[in-house]
C-alpha cells in the first residue's frame, strides 16, 4: 500500500525482518501469543488514551540499585553492573520521565517464580526486578547484578543467554514496548531462538548492549553497560516479548 493511501492514524508498517517473527521454529509459546485472525479495531477509552497518571506518586521507584535489597546493605552475588542509555522517538526526542521497568534472573540464571524449575540457588539479597524513570533528557541509569543463562526446561536443548527484560510505559497504558537486551560476546546468543528471531543482523545487534570503557575506582568497580533505545522508525529497538 503507498504511504499516500493509508489513514491518517496509521504509520508505515515495519520491515519484518527488523522485528521479531511472530512465530518461532522451535518455541510454541509463539504462536499462542501471536493472534490467529486478522486484529479488530475499537474505540480506545479515554482513560486508555491518557492514563496511567501520577505514577511516581504510586510507585515506589527506589534509588535505581537493583544489587542490593536496602541502600548499603549486602550485595547479592555476581558481577555488579551499571546499565544506562537514553530512551527517544525515532527523531532522537526524549521520552521523558517514561516509566521503565525491568525483571531478569540472577547471576545463577533463576527467577523468583513458581514456574521456574531450574534448579539454581535464589538469592537472598536479589529480588531480579526494579522501577525507575527517564529523566528530562530521556536518560536512565540504574546497577544490578548480570544475570546468568538458564534452561528452558521443555526443549531439551535451549538455553536463554544472559539478558534483561525492559517495559518501557509511554504516556498512556496503549504505549507499553517490550524487550529483551542481551550481553556482547556470549555465546549462547548465537542459537537463542528468540534473540535470533529478528532476523535482520542489524536489527538484532540493537538488542545487544555496548561495553563502555572499563575503570577501577575505590569502592564502586562495576562493568558498564550502554543501550539507547530508539522505540519507532527504520532503527527502532526491535520489540521481543
Ligand atoms: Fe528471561
Amino acid at each position: 500500500m503507498a504511504a499516500g493511501s493509508l489513514p491518517q492514524t496509521a504509520y508505515l508498517p515495519y520491515d519484518d525482518r527488523t522485528q521479531t517473527l511472530r512465530q518461532i521454529k522451535g518455541y510454541p509459546r509463539s504462536w499462542t501469543r501471536t493472534p490467529a485472525q486478522p486484529l479488530i479495531e475499537r474505540p480506545l477509552t479515554l482513560s486508555e488514551l491518557t492514563g496511567p497518571t501520577g505514577l511516581e506518586e504510586k510507585l515506589n521507584l527506589g534509588n535505581g540499585d537493583f544489587s542490593c535489597l536496602t541502600p548499603g546493605g549486602p550485595r547479592a552475588i555476581g558481577q555488579l553492573i551499571s546499565v544506562s542509555g537514553r530512551v527517544t522517538d525515532e527523531d532522537g526526542a526524549p521520552l521523558t520521565c517514561a516509566l521503565v521497568e525491568v525483571w531478569q534472573a540472577n547471576s545463577a540464571g533463576k527467577y523468583i517464580h513458581q514456574l521456574d524449575r531450574h534448579q539454581a540457588p535464589l538469592d537472598a539479597n536479589f529480588t531480579g526486578q526494579g522501577r525507575f524513570r527517564t529523566g528530562a533528557d530521556g536518560s536512565y541509569q540504574f546497577r544490578t547484578i548480570k544475570p546468568g543463562g538458564y534452561p528452558v526446561m521443555e526443549s531439551d536443548w535451549w538455553w536463554r543467554p544472559p539478558h534483561i527484560h525492559f517495559s518501557i510505559f509511554g504516556p498512556s497504558w496503549m504505549n507499553r514496548y517490550v524487550t529483551q537486551i542481551f550481553f556482547p560476546g556470549e555465546p549462547l546468543n548465537e542459537t537463542d531462538l528468540l534473540l535470533n528471531g529478528v532476523l535482520d543482523p542489524e536489527a538484532r545487534q540493537r538488542l545487544i548492549f555496548q561495553p563502555q570503557p572499563t575503570k577501577v575506582e575505590s569502592g564502586t568497580n562495576m562493568l558498564s553497560f550502554r543501550l539507547d533505545f530508539v522505540l519507532r522508525g527504520k532503527n527502532s529497538t526491535p520489540a521481543l516479548g
